[in-house]
């Protein structure tokens, strides 16, 4: 069954966790709602992960749609939601309504994220109006790390947990359906679980929250320009990888691939008109 923003609401109610991951692409989308993950994050890292960026500032939302489109291909069951990038949504309300719109039409969505919290509330409330399901995104939030500068963890001081706090209340009050915290100590982002309605996804936040979140690459172990502390590789794909192309390589060169069971045949007579 289609799981879709309900699902979350369930969940929290029941006290099941929530699992979310990213995929940026239909053959990993289709892997990860095999494995019956509720949610697919088709999130701006990929422009870390997949495009090779520094940051998450030049993803485009030609990006986001061309990379989203292919996920929803791939998800039959999981919720797809895909992330909106750096300056679709920070500039206006109208631009967040069009760019949400968009992700929706082209990128078949089932719903947005955006990051922020009181600031963009007029933004979340007018996609919201618009019928289109937005998740939150606090604490480290990447498209900012010019203002924060640096990836650090976030709410540490009383003050900032205190805005951490009302920023999650303020993006529930519009209408958000889901916050992501993003490296939050985990008994503050215990706290705002326990004070909201809506599901917690944590990624850097402690077990409390009510789901989880991670890059696909990271917890596979295929990404490490950087891990963060967060990261638990639930797999070594990335030296697998590395070994099967090495031994696709000297296997070609040594001539042992292909193997005649990989081999189309043809009648000699064919062959033979040829000389
Ligand atoms: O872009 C992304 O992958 C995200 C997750 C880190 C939550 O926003």
């Amino acid at each position: 069954m289609k799981k879709t923003v309900s699902t979350f609401r369930e969940a929290k109610e029941k006290g099941e966790k929530i699992t979310m991951l990213t995929a940026y692409d239909y053959t990993t989308a289709k892997l990860l709602d095999q494995a019956g993950i509720d949610a697919i994050l088709v999130g701006d890292s990929l422009g870390n992960v997949v495009l090779g960026y520094e940051d998450t500032i030049s993803v485009t939302m030609e990006d986001m749609i061309h990379h989203g489109a292919a996920v929803a291909r791939g998800a039959k069951e999981a919720l797809v939601i895909i992330d909106m990038p750096f300056m679709s949504y920070q500039a206006s309300v109208y631009d967040a309504v069009v760019n949400a719109g968009r992700l929706m039409k082209e990128g078949r969505a089932g719903a947005v994220k955006l990051e922020g919290g009181a600031s963009v509330c007029p933004q979340i409330k007018a996609i919201t109006d618009a019928g289109i399901p937005v998740a939150a995104h606090l604490g480290l939030t990447p498209q900012s790390i010019n203002a924060f500068g640096g990836y650090k963890v976030q709410g540490k001081t009383e003050q900032a947990a205190e805005k951490l706090l009302q920023d999650a209340l303020a993006i529930q009050e519009a209408g958000a359906f889901a916050v992501v915290l993003e490296c939050v100590p985990a008994k503050l982002a215990a706290v705002i679980t326990e004070k909201l309605d809506i599901a917690t996804i944590g990624i850097g936040a402690g077990k409390d929250c009510d789901g989880q979140v991670l890059v696909y690459q990271d917890m596979l172990g295929m990404f490490s320009d950087y891990v963060p502390k967060f990261v638990k590789q639930f797999g070594n794909i990335g030296e697998q990888m590395r070994q099967a192309f090495a031994d696709y390589k000297n296997e070609v060169c040594a001539g042992t691939f292909p193997e005649d069971k990989h081999t189309y045949r043809i009648a000699d007579e064919v062959i033979e008109k040829l000389y």
